[in-house]
């Protein structure tokens, strides 16, 4: 039998209580296609300062660079919050994407027909939504150096560096032109190239390699006006790729459009291969959700999209990341919602309220079912 070797990091707030739910999924998915997985358990963010007083020990690393791949829940939370610290749990995510080298954050977003009452904007707005965001990962503000804050005659001064190599750039920009090959054929860059030098040789980059990829159909689109684009006619787009930075904060506002940030998967990828797929780390878009914690109430099905992510990239198993992708729309179809997926205007008919393990629960009992469909 196939044993696979997952790293687990469930991290802080509600992290825990996600990952719990992309775990069950995934051995709800051994249990019926027979492997196996051992997982790894490691500590990272707020939950490591408090064991080991670092947010991520060099040793896991190590430990998590040998597994297939990392499900990841979230870090960070208001005890660790001191703007003054050293340490801080969001570190644990630099140690991972820097240390691992995963320089390709793919963040899918598609809209599930009965989740479109769930979104604030309007239906005729949300039809055709299926983008994926590619945000660079390992570079730009979060990783130039200087940054620090300063004590200087003019008074205290905060630094960041702004800094990509053309490398970083192409290797990036390359994936998400085979990316868009793979689906409708569209690529566009997001950038500040009116204004910043790493945005112009961004753009540069992104031109030299179009010749090589003729089938993908290119354009440029300034940030700002993005940001706009993205809830005026958000249907237009099917790759964009970005620096870090600006994928961050698009990745959040166009999960207005899946119905929640709650909903929104991640892989980030690297070069590495293994002998099942492509290294990578897996986790939803949102963070540790404070405000939910321990309450049985955070939206798992982020993660478990996560998980079908990893199924395919990692493990190779695209059969398997379509069922559990399917288990969860018949679970969104079925009526089951998160409280994060109530509709704003507060017509919750045909719908059944759950929380995070009863969610759970719906996704792996429509897997089971797709089993008896198939046999
Ligand atoms: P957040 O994503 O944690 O929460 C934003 C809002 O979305 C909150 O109202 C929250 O309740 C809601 N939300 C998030 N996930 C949800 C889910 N699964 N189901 C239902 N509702 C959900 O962002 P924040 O509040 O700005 O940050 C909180 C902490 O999380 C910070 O310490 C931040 O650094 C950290 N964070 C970590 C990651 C990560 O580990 N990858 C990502 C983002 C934020
Ligand atoms: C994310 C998060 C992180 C980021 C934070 C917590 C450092 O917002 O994964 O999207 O900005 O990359
Ligand atoms: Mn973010």
């Amino acid at each position: 039998m196939t044993a696979y070797r997952i790293a687990s990091i469930g991290g802080d707030g509600v992290g825990p209580e996600v990952v719990a739910a992309g775990r069950k999924v995934l051995e709800a998915v051994a249990a019926r296609d027979g492997f196996g997985i051992e997982w790894l358990d490691i500590l990272a963010g707020g939950a490591a300062i408090e064991a080991y007083g670092v947010a991520f020990r060099p040793e896991d690393l190590e430990a998590a660079s040998t597994c297939d791949a990392i499900l990841l829940g979230a870090v960070g939370g208001p005890r660790w919050d001191d703007p003054a610290a050293k340490v801080r749990p969001e570190q644990a995510l630099f140690a991972l994407r820097g240390g691992l080298e995963l320089f390709a954050n793919l963040r899918p977003v598609s809209v599930l027909p009965a989740l479109v009452p769930s979104s604030p904007l309007r239906p005729e707005v949300l039809a055709g939504v299926d983008m994926l965001i590619v945000r660079e990962l390992t570079s730009g503000l979060y990783f130039g150096r200087p940054s620090e804050q300063r004590d200087t005659p003019e008074g205290r001064v905060g630094i960041d560096t702004l800094w990509y190599t053309e490398a970083e750039i192409r290797r990036v920009v390359r994936l998400a032109f085979e990316l868009a090959g793979g689906r409708r054929g569209r690529l566009t860059s997001v950038d500040k190239a009116n204004v910043l030098a790493t945005s112009r040789l961004w753009r540069v980059v992104v031109d030299e390699l179009r010749n090589d990829y003729p089938e993908v159909e290119v354009n440029h689109q300034l940030v700002d006006s993005c940001a706009m684009l993205l809830v005026r006619r958000p249907a237009s787009f099917d790759v964009l790729v970005t620096e870090n930075l600006f994928g961050d904060i698009l990745s959040d506002e166009a999960s207005v459009l899946a119905g929640s940030l709650g909903m929104l998967p991640s892989a980030s990828l690297g070069d590495r291969k293994t002998a099942h797929g492509r290294f990578g780390l897996y986790e939803p878009v949102h963070g540790s959700a404070p405000d939910l914690v321990g309450q049985d109430a955070a939206n798992p099905l982020g993660t478990i999209l996560s998980a079908a992510m990893l199924l395919r990239w990692s493990l190779g198993l695209e059969s398997a990341a379509r069922d559990v992708e399917a288990a969860v729309s018949a679970a969104i179809e079925g009526g089951v919602r998160t409280a994060d997926l109530l509709p704003p205007d507060g017509d919750a008919a045909g719908m059944r309220v759950v929380g995070t393990r009863e969610m759970t629960a719906a996704v792996v009992e429509r897997l089971a079912a797709r089993v008896g469909v198939a046999t």
